[in-house]
């Protein structure tokens, strides 16, 4: 990182909490790096790897956990930055936030932090982990493999309401996305991109009962939804009897990490208003209709990926001994 590049983190460092999203081609982000474990514990990356694609492939459903691990990363990125905090176990921590209900894969960190301590004792932090297994997860579901930066520390707050009023939900249009990601120093258009995560994405019943039964107080159906995929939203998820095991597959083409999510857009058959309303907004629909190309979308979502793993870091947190516990001593 450039002096000028450091200047711009401590002044941000000012104004957010931790080290706030600073672009540069050439170098990290904030004090994170490439390889940033090569000498501390050479072999973290392919510990972790090795955990995480264990679980990815005990069975065709274990792919599920690719999924919830890369959603981790962002329920713990957007939420006061990169810190684990989505980890820590306790009363109000943000995993007992209602969004966070659906959220999988906690027993996958901790299989990696095991393995790791006992390697590397007290290098790797918990937030890393995070943040490489999210990587791994897109490769296991056939995305294209980019380089995430290691460097971040464990944060020691975790507080049910941050989730809830820092996460966006299902029910918010183009504006609502836009300003949510805008104070985390993303952009309209990275916003577009990671929303492309949902295309190997599953949602549940409780998210879209006012889609389907009140949409915006109405008591109705959203009418802009195409009359069958309507229907057979409400046969999956009848109103009186919701059953939290219900998955709905947020890309209507394919299972796999690639351009599905977009096509599924252009087809109106969008899950959440918050995914349909990026194609039915004439500002973010171009940039749908050009994720399409794969090859793009895969290099587009590699980039914004790194941007998203950068938000708030913390350089001066502590690496946990235990992913679900702030340290008791320093470690
Ligand atoms: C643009 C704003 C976003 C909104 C409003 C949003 C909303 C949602 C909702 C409502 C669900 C379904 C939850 C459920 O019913 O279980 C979901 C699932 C998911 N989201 Fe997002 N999301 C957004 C951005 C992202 C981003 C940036 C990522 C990752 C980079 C992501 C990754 C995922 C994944 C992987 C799932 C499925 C998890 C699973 O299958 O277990 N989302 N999201």
């Amino acid at each position: 990182m450039t002096f000028h590049h450091r200047h711009l983190c401590l002044l941000t460092t000012l104004f957010t909490v931790g080290c706030f999203l600073i672009v540069t081609a050439d170098a990290g982000y904030c004090g994170l790096q490439d390889n940033y474990y090569q000498t501390s514990c050479p072999s973290a990356e392919a510990v972790i790897n090795a955990v995480a694609v264990a679980n990815f492939t005990s069975d065709a459903f274990a792919l599920r956990f690719a999924s919830g691990l890369l959603r981790m990363s962002f329920h713990d990125c957007h939420v006061d930055g990169c810190d684990a905090s989505v980890l820590l176990d306790g009363p109000g921590s943000e995993k007992t936030a209602e969004i966070n209900h659906f959220l999988t894969g906690y027993e996958i960190i901790d299989k990696a932090k095991e393995e790791l301590e006992a390697i590397c004792p007290g290098v790797v932090s918990c937030a890393d982990i995070i943040a490489y297994a999210a990587r791994d997860a897109i490769v296991a579901l056939n995305g294209t493999r980019f380089e995430v930066q290691g460097g971040r520390k464990d944060g020691r707050v975790s507080i049910a309401s941050r989730a809830e009023s820092q996460l966006p939900n299902g029910d918010m249009g183009v504006d609502e996305l836009t300003a949510n990601f805008a104070l985390k120093g993303l952009s309209r258009d990275q916003m577009v991109v990671l929303s492309g995560a949902h295309t190997s994405a599953a949602g549940h019943c409780p998210g879209l009962v006012k889609r389907l039964y009140d949409f915006r107080g109405t008591g109705q159906t959203d009418p802009s939804m195409p009359q069958a995929f309507a229907d057979q939203l409400k046969f999956q998820c009848p109103k009186a009897t919701f059953n939290e095991s219900v998955f709905i597959t947020m890309d209507t083409f394919t299972p796999f990490f690639d351009t599905g999510y977009y096509r599924s857009l252009q087809n109106h058959e969008g899950v959440f208003t918050s995914d349909q309303s990026l194609y039915d907004d004439e500002r973010t629909q171009p940039l749908v209709n050009t994720l399409t190309d794969n090859n793009l979308f895969q290099a587009k979502f590699g980039e914004a990926m790194r941007a998203m793993g950068s938000i708030g870091v913390n350089l001066d947190g502590e690496i946990r001994k235990d992913c679900r516990k702030v340290n008791t001593v320093p470690y």
